[in-house]
């Protein structure tokens, strides 16, 4: 019996038996394909039959010189790479298109060209004219680097071979053709077969591979996430469109620590580093207001201060709307029962706004009781204590619990001028001069002590 098509979601990749409209792994709506399934090969029986060749195996303790990293000069991209580039790497950059992924790879790219790596951009969207235009509007059109158009990955490999660059950058997998491969560009099989090719040969020669890969939502062309699993590091490039900050953030690496992420700002002449973030973040803060908090953060190995914004007003509707941007909408649900539950503040009936200004993206427990001051902030329409930082996590019976790298996170709040600071009690906090250190053992008790209520 001939074997049927089968289905794969082009967000995550997984495969169902039928089509439906929304993929039950990873909740993406619209976004399952038709598939020709995959060939069986020359055989089909268990590999176990055959005759292989034998591994080398060799022990654990033998030495192993780390790579020589090469450094693009740039401290945001280099920090995010785990300490530069490591050849025999494939890196996969992801992002909105638009966001700027071939902005920064085409400035990566120069960079490293100029500390001697040969680099090759290879282009599957814009024609040599248009990279050539923006290499010129960066002021990069004296950069060493190899430009090509191609979207024919037999061609590109062929070329490859016989250049034997350091550093291929691919703009984008999802352009790229591989012709033993019985489907459009873009689509799960083909994004997975170009990718797993440009990874074997990366490993093989020894090169860098940066492969760019766009985020959908629309499940037309197959997103980075059915290759995350392929390569040694995976970037994702984020930022409002609104906002010309963008943040490089390390999801995985294999090289480096993950979270770690770079601050960027597009300018007219392309992306800069932004060296101090917390500075930018709280660039625009007025007065003191209701509502806003400002949050002693860590992302990766850096404390990162921004700014909270908390909006609560009556709801005209039977449901309140709850609306968060940059944070996680499950955990403010949890925030706002234990409120309920521990302090008797109710938020029935009341519309709740969060928002992390500057468009950035929090994932720590430790943002909790910066929420929580914001979200009581806003609903008793009483501002904090000017220059405060706040954070903590909060535990659903109500206690405050310590979280990591308290030290950095007051350093980084003296630097920037503030003068006081709220943390769970149990926090350990070396002597500070000229930072008072609030302690709070619970949530009950943060609330009387900074908003007089219970
Ligand atoms: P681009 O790198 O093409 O995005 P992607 O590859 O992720 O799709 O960047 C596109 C946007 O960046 C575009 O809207 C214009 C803006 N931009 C600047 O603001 N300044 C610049 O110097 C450049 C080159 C682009
Ligand atoms: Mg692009």
């Amino acid at each position: 019996m001939a074997k049927s098509n089968s289905f794969t979601c082009s967000a995550c990749g997984a495969s169902h038996s039928k089509w439906s409209g929304r993929c039950d792994a990873c909740g993406e709506w619209n976004s399952i394909v038709e598939e020709a399934p995959l060939s069986a090969g020359p055989s089909s029986k268990s590999l176990g039959n055959k005759r292989g060749s034998r591994l080398a195996l060799t022990d654990l303790a033998t030495e192993e010189t780390p790579p020589p990293r090469t450094m693009a000069g740039v401290d945001e991209l280099d920090r995010v790479l785990g300490g530069g580039l490591v050849p025999s790497s494939a890196i996969l950059v992801g992002g909105d298109p638009g966001i700027g992924k071939s902005t920064l790879l085409l400035q990566a790219a120069a960079q490293f060209a100029h500390k001697g790596l040969k680099t090759f951009y290879i282009s599957g969207e814009e024609a040599t004219a248009q990279v050539r235009m923006r290499a010129q509007r960066l002021g990069l059109q004296q950069a060493p680097v190899q430009l090509a158009c191609e979207t024919n990955l037999r061609d590109i490999l062929t070329t490859l071979e016989a250049e034997n660059p350091d550093l291929v950058i691919i703009d984008s997998i999802q352009t790229m053709w591989a012709d033993n491969v019985d489907s459009a560009p873009g689509s799960v099989s083909q994004v997975r077969s170009a990718a797993h090719e440009l990874t074997t040969f990366a490993k093989r020669k020894g090169i860098a591979v940066i492969m760019v890969g766009h985020v959908t939502k629309d499940g037309q062309i197959a997103g980075p996430r059915v290759v995350e699993h392929m390569v040694d590091t995976v970037l994702y490039f984020e930022g409002e469109r609104g906002h010309q900050f963008r943040i490089l953030r390390a999801v995985k690496n294999r090289f480096g620590p993950a979270d770690e992420i770079g601050v960027f700002e597009m300018t007219g002449r392309g992306l800069s580093e932004v060296a101090n973030p917390s500075a930018l973040f709280l660039s625009d803060r007025e007065e003191p207001a209701p509502g806003s908090v400002v949050f002693a953060g860590i992302e990766g190995t850096r404390p990162v201060l921004v700014e909270l914004q908390a909006l609560v007003a009556p709801s005209p509707h039977s449901q309140p709307r709850r609306s968060v941007l940059g944070w996680d909408s499950g955990r403010l649900a949890m925030i706002l029962a234990v409120l309920e539950a521990r302090c008797g503040i109710p938020f029935a009936g009341l519309d709740v706004y969060l928002n992390v200004a500057g468009g950035m993206k929090i994932s720590e427990p430790a943002a909790d009781l910066a929420v929580a001051a914001a979200l009581l902030s806003a609903r008793e329409d009483a501002a904090l204590p000017k220059d405060t930082v706040v954070f903590g996590e909060i535990s659903l019976s109500g206690a405050l619990r310590p979280v990591g790298q308290t030290e950095n996170r007051l350093k980084e709040a003296q630097k920037l001028g503030f003068s006081s600071a709220i943390a769970p009690a149990r926090s350990k906090i070396g002597d500070k001069p000229g930072l008072s250190v609030q302690k709070m053992p619970d949530l009950a008790g943060f609330v009387g002590e900074i908003f007089g209520a219970g």
